[in-house]
């Protein structure tokens, strides 16, 4: 007896946020509570191959060479069931993805992946979901992997609750300005406290949460505005505002979130040295402790150097603006 499988493989690239994602006001259809804008990175690809096996009795989920941890599977597997659901599929999937970089270590890895997922496994189920469709489904597992669906510079607008179908959209495609974002990493190993608990206790614990929810929209619409003029000063402002404001929040719930360490404050000097001295870079982190410096092309280098030079940072790399998803096979 033969069995049946239906597989499909797909890309995506990690993206890192200028304008902050934190807070959802529905926690059920995962709907973002503040808008957020991104910039989709060459680098930091995942790669996802789903199949449906016919005689396959559960789903297995397999990252980076290993079986999943339930609880590590569950979001995925949650994906494949609306994905049976809209297909009309009963099939079990094996999903095999693999990244190419450090996984969980606040480089936002959940995005790549999950946009990486929807792509593979709707094109598995033989469903044809155009970008927006898969955003939407992307953003119900994790909502930077709706932005993540798109290359360059991509927003994700607040939603209501009860609104499923919120969906990304991209603002600029990557070719519109060629700017660098130089990674520090400043420490090994998973994060302390991944970023849906962490952002869901600031809302319910952190007295900041509102002022937040408030204040990010005004980030937001200048970090458009200056991604349309090419404004790397506007940008970078807001984008520091953002992240700071954030932070804060995460860092007066109760219990704290405290994602820095020495060298992410080591770093973030680094930064504010380099502008002293007449470069134009500008920082953002992410849940985790790593610091994400913004600046044109021809400062990366320097930038590079000055970071590798912070006592305390493990690593750099610069990244450039990447492509969207990318169907494999
Ligand atoms: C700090 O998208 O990982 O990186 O929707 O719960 O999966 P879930 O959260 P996630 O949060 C990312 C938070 C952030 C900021 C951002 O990327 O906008």
């Amino acid at each position: 007896m033969t069995t049946g499988t239906m597989h499909a493989r797909a890309s995506a690239r990690a993206n890192i946020a200028l304008a902050k994602y934190w807070g959802k006001t529905d926690l059920e259809h995962n709907v973002p509570a503040v808008p957020s804008i991104s910039l989709t990175l060459d680098q930091l690809v995942t790669e996802t191959e789903v199949c449906f096996v016919e005689q396959l009795e559960s789903d297995v989920v397999m990252l980076d060479g290993r079986t999943t941890t339930a609880r590590e599977a569950r979001r995925a597997i949650a994906m494949l069931n609306r994905v049976r659901q809209a297909a009309g599929i009963q099939w079990k999937a094996t999903v095999t993805s693999s990244n190419h970089f450090p996984t969980a270590a606040g480089l936002a890895s959940s995005a790549s992946g999950f946009a990486a997922l929807a792509v593979a496994c709707t094109r598995a189920a033989g469903l044809e979901l155009d970008l927006e469709a898969l955003s939407a489904l992307a953003r119900q597992s994790s909502a930077s992997a709706a932005r993540s669906v798109f290359g360059g510079f991509v927003e994700l607008p607040a939603g209501k609750p009860g609104e499923s179908s919120l969906t990304a959209r991209q603002i600029a495609p990557q070719r519109h300005w060629d700017v660098r974002l130089v990674l520090a990493l400043t420490a090994t190993g998973p994060k302390s406290v991944g970023s849906t608990d962490a952002m869901e206790r600031s809302r319910r614990t952190s007295p900041y949460y509102q002022a937040w929810v408030d204040h990010a929209p005004r980030w937001a619409v200048a970090i458009k505005q200056a991604i349309r003029d090419r404004n790397l000063t506007a940008l970078g402002a807001a984008m520091e505002h953002s992240t700071i404001a954030f932070h804060s929040c995460a860092m007066t719930s109760d219990p704290r979130i405290l994602y820095w360490n020495p060298a992410t404050v080591a770093a973030l000097h680094t930064v504010t040295g380099l502008r002293d001295r007449g470069v134009p870079a500008w920082s953002t982190m992410d849940a985790g402790p790593h610091v994400k410096v913004l600046c044109e092309a021809p400062d990366a280098a320097r930038v590079q150097r000055a970071l590798q030079r912070t006592p305390g940072v493990l690593e750099t790399r610069i990244a450039r603006p990447g492509p969207g998803i990318e169907v494999l096979s």
